[in-house]
């Protein structure tokens, strides 16, 4: 069975060697061989481009050409998630806009799961786009991979596309929802945790090339691939998904299936990435550096946890904060394992086991039953 943590990553991690703390930016020293990034001039008669010419990152083969491949996992991604396509309007909010406007229809611990959750989601998924599109996507010098990074730009703008549409059906109050990760301290913490990830790399000046600024790229890789997309999602999707397993809220539920089946794919996406830099300069695979990595991610289970308690300060739709505590270090257990790690929180369980079948969407109808899930690229739904 697919299951959407679960997925093997491609390839296996390779071997050890640097130190290094979230450094301020510098540009010093070392000589820096940046690689290609596409806007070379085209060198008229150069010798054909060989597999063999390929690099995950700091490569200087022509990266206008995606063909001969040599990441076949990065291409078979981008089809799948071809295949995946899907659009918010698709799915129907009549549902979910009556029981937002009875007042009955749920209670206010209820209410501020939703708007929390649609607050956190709302930017953090504007936040991986700018990473991916800003920071990323120049640093990484294979064509095939940047195909896929560059569908996977497209699907954040849907889940944001999806987060507006659910907050204008529901007719909540955006500029409440929109600044949340401004004005609530669990929400504000996690994009304050990633966004020095970021930063660094998003200077036009700073390049990889260096041990350093390449374990620096591996960083920003750990912190939005594993941590952002695999850590600090998870208690958003449990919640809102637990909804619609209580056949409450079921449209929200549903864009959450859909995007919840995404970010499984990027998120195995970036572990492949990131094994395949380790492959390829095992040397960047420090103790120190592993070290640092499990701090990274102990940092995020304790902010995810946090999280928790925040937005479900009572017990609700079957869930308490503390289930989060159990959950949060298994998930986190996972994520140490896609990328090498030894786990941080031997013998924790998965208090949510249906979580693992969510993403087994391929052929099964959807737990709301409401349509079956699977469609290909052009796929109308139609709606009674
Ligand atoms: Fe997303
Ligand atoms: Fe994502």
């Amino acid at each position: 069975m697919l299951t959407w943590d679960d997925t093997p990553a491609t390839n296996t991690p390779a071997a050890p060697a640097a130190k290094m703390p979230v450094p301020p930016m510098t540009h010093a020293a070392s000589p820096v061989v940046a690689g290609a990034t596409g806007l070379e001039d085209v060198q008229m008669g150069a010798s054909r481009i060989r597999v063999d010419d390929k690099k995950i990152i700091n490569c200087h083969a022509d990266l206008n050409q995606l063909v001969p491949f040599k990441y076949k996992w990065a291409w078979e991604k981008y089809l799948d998630a071809c295949n995946n396509h899907w659009m918010p309007q698709e799915i129907n909010m009549s549902a979910d806009i009556a029981m937002w406007q009875d007042p009955q229809g749920l209670t206010e611990d209820e209410r501020t799961i939703i708007k929390r959750s649609l607050g956190f989601f709302s930017t953090a998924d504007s936040l991986v786009a700018n990473n991916l599109v800003l920071a990323v996507y120049r640093l990484i010098t294979n064509p095939e991979c940047r195909q896929y990074i560059l569908r996977q730009a497209f699907e954040e703008a849907i889940h944001t596309h999806a987060y507006q549409y659910c907050i204008e059906s529901l007719g909540l109050d955006e500029a409440e929802v929109f600044n949340m990760y401004r004005e609530i301290p669990s929400i504000h913490d996690k994009a304050a945790w990633a966004l020095p990830y970021t930063q660094s790399l998003g200077d036009p000046a700073f390049q990889t090339g260096t041990p350093e600024a390449d374990q620096r790229l591996l960083r920003d890789m750990i912190a939005f691939y594993v941590v952002f997309e695999g850590i600090f999602f998870y208690v958003g999707f449990v919640q809102l998904l637990s909804f619609g397993r209580r056949n409450k809220m079921v449209g929200v539920s549903e864009q959450i299936q859909y995007i919840m089946r995404d970010e499984a794919m990027h998120m195995n996406f970036g572990i492949d990435v990131i094994n395949q830099i380790k492959i390829e300069n095992p040397h960047l695979w420090t103790p120190a550096f592993q070290e640092e990595a499990l701090k990274m991610i102990r940092e995020a289970t304790d902010l995810e946890i946090r999280y928790a308690h925040d937005t479900m300060p009572r017990g609700v739709l079957g869930l308490n904060a503390s289930m989060f505590n159990e959950y949060m270090k298994f998930i986190a257990n996972r994520r140490c394992a896609q990328i090498g790690l030894k786990p941080l929180y031997p013998g924790a369980e998965n208090p949510f086991p249906w979580m693992s079948e969510v993403l087994d969407l391929k052929k099964e109808k959807n737990f709301f039953e409401t349509r079956v899930t699977e469609y290909q690229t052009g796929g109308a739904l139609s709606w009674d």
